[in-house]
């Protein structure tokens, strides 16, 4: 059953590709039995190396593929269940996704006007004034303009581009969206202006935001809880504040230790880690599993583990 908690919830998700025949079969489990829920007007952080999962999770979330098991809910109705037409409605209804190029998932042969007012005409309005209107809106809410409408995709800059992938996002006003690596691909100095949009939007729409990153350094600032992915498994899900005070999965200090501090004392002497999971755990006896190991701070780990992780946070409080 869902949890009221939650506007999304993922429960025991996974997502398995074949490929190959026979002697060559092979399955890749792209998602491995993950379980995390979002909460209203939050922001949740997806993070982990690339290849991890990432983003086969958001496109199993809004059914671009079919899980190979485990149940999904968003706003309390199951949207893992057989898809129909009505089913499709909703999540296109409620649930936007904004991806990593921007380039790639905008039609250079559309006018910025055709690609953000799609959505309003695919829902029925025909009112082209209407629409004009409405897209005009979005694009000054995003920092763009409306002479912009009349423009193709390759006359704007990248950061531009991602405000337009937004806009076409937003415009249809869905309760969430799922921001795939947004600004990965985003000049350092530019990749700031793109978030504090979202922020804005967020807060000015209400919007529920899963944003998946890479690195915990793009999410650390505005994310409210967060969940670490390691080959197709989250290791930890926490408050942000409590992933930085006390991380405890070893994955997840070693992708804090790779952050750069901006204070130079700090960052001549930090020290980074490597996460070798062999070295890390001795899972030969027990097998790991998700614990609650303080409220709302969850870690993959054994029995034993759970005892070390434990005495860790009583000395930190
Ligand atoms: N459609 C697919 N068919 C086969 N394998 C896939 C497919 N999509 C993703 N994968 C594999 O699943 C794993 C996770 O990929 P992905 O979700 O894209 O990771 P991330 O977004 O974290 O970089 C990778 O090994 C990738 O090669
Ligand atoms: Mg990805």
């Amino acid at each position: 059953m869902p949890s009221s908690e939650y506007l999304l919830e993922v429960q025991g998700l996974r997502q398995y590709f074949a490929s190959g025949r026979g002697k060559n079969r092979l399955v890749v489990k792209a998602v491995d039995d993950i379980s995390f829920g979002v909460k209203p007007a939050e922001t949740f952080g997806l993070v982990g190396e690339s290849g991890c999962g990432k983003t086969t999770t958001g496109r199993t979330i809004i059914r671009l593929c079919d899980p190979t098991a485990g149940r999904v809910f968003f706003d309390g109705r199951e949207v893992s269940g057989r898809m129909t037409n009505d089913l499709r409605k909703y999540l296109t209804d409620n649930i936007a996704m904004i991806f990593q190029d921007p380039i790639e998932s905008l039609n250079p042969r559309m006018t910025i006007e055709e690609i953000v007012g799609e959505g309003l005409k695919v829902r029925g309005l025909k009112d082209k004034a209407e629409i004009r209107r409405r897209v005009v809106e979005m694009l000054v809410k995003v920092g763009l303009n409306e002479e912009h409408a009349t423009r193709y995709p390759h006359e704007f800059s990248g950061g531009q581009r991602q405000r337009i992938g937004i806009a076409r996002a937003v415009i249809v006003k869905p309760k969430m969206i799922i921001a795939d690596e947004p600004v990965s691909a985003l000049d350092v100095s530019i990749q700031a202006q793109v978030i504090n949009l979202l922020n804005d939007l967020k807060e000015e729409l209400g919007l529920t935001i899963l944003f998946i990153a890479h690195d915990l350094s793009v999410v650390k600032y505005f994310s409210n809880r967060i969940g670490v992915m390691y080959y197709g498994r989250l290791v930890e899900v926490a408050k942000g504040d409590d992933l930085y005070k006390n991380p405890l999965h070893p994955y997840t200090r070693a992708l804090l230790s790779a952050i750069p501090q901006p204070n130079p004392l700090t960052e001549r002497t930090r020290q980074r880690v490597d996460y070798v999971p062999d070295r890390d755990h001795d899972y030969s006896t027990e097998q790991p599993t998700m614990v609650e190991v303080e409220p709302e701070h969850f870690v993959l780990c054994s029995p034993s583990e759970l005892l070390e992780y434990r005495r860790r946070i009583a000395q930190n409080v």
